[in-house]
């Protein structure tokens, strides 16, 4: 079995990027999945005076270990204002100041949805920029649009967009053999 973790990078109690990385990281075979809820990592605004005083909270230490006992991850990013949320920002950035490369390595299936026709393209782009400067291998990444409309209560509806999922997430089950 392989340990995947998932991860609506969202703190929406609702949030269908947390519902679509839990879909996609169950059609990995073989797969133990692990979902992280934002919500129970919950950290104060980063500030380097806040460091200072109080050190590191533990749920930085906390992410960085669910990120180490993984053997891929599938991370789906929610979209404001065409950039990663204020939790997912926060949360990375005192789980960097423990340690910098805090992807660890590990395969990364990359993806966003929106109910935008642009599934949160922007912020998919921007991340996967950023992950080799962070240790994350992303081995593949997909965008949904208009998540209401391709997501249904078994998944994603629309065959084309259907099979160039499964196609990706054949190439993350890859990156785990290899
Ligand atoms: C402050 C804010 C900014 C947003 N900016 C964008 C955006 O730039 N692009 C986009 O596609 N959707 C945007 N949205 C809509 C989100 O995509 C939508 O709320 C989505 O449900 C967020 O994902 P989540 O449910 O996983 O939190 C924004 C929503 C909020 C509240």
């Amino acid at each position: 079995m392989n340990n995947i973790l998932a991860i609506g990078a969202s703190n929406s109690s609702k949030s269908i990027n947390k519902k679509f990385a839990s879909y996609v990281a169950h059609q990995v075979k073989d797969a133990n999945v692990s979902v992280v809820d934002l919500n129970q990592l919950e950290l104060p605004v980063y500030s380097p005076d806040l460091e200072a005083k109080s050190g590191i909270p533990q749920n930085a230490r906390t992410f960085l270990r669910l990120i180490s006992e993984a053997d891929a991850i599938v991370l789906s990013l929610a979209e404001h204002n065409g950039n990663v949320t204020a939790a997912f920002k926060n949360l990375w950035d005192w789980t960097s100041r423990v340690e910098m490369k805090l992807w660890q390595d590990k395969p990364i299936l990359l993806m966003a949805t929106s109910p935008g026709g642009r599934g949160g393209a922007s912020v998919l782009n921007i991340v996967k920029t950023l992950m080799p400067h962070f240790g994350g291998k992303v081995v593949a990444d997909f965008s949904l649009p208009l998540f209401g409309t391709n997501f249904g209560e078994d998944g994603v509806t629309d065959t084309e967009l259907k099979a160039q999922l499964s196609a990706k997430i054949t190439l993350l089950q890859e990156a785990m053999i290899a």
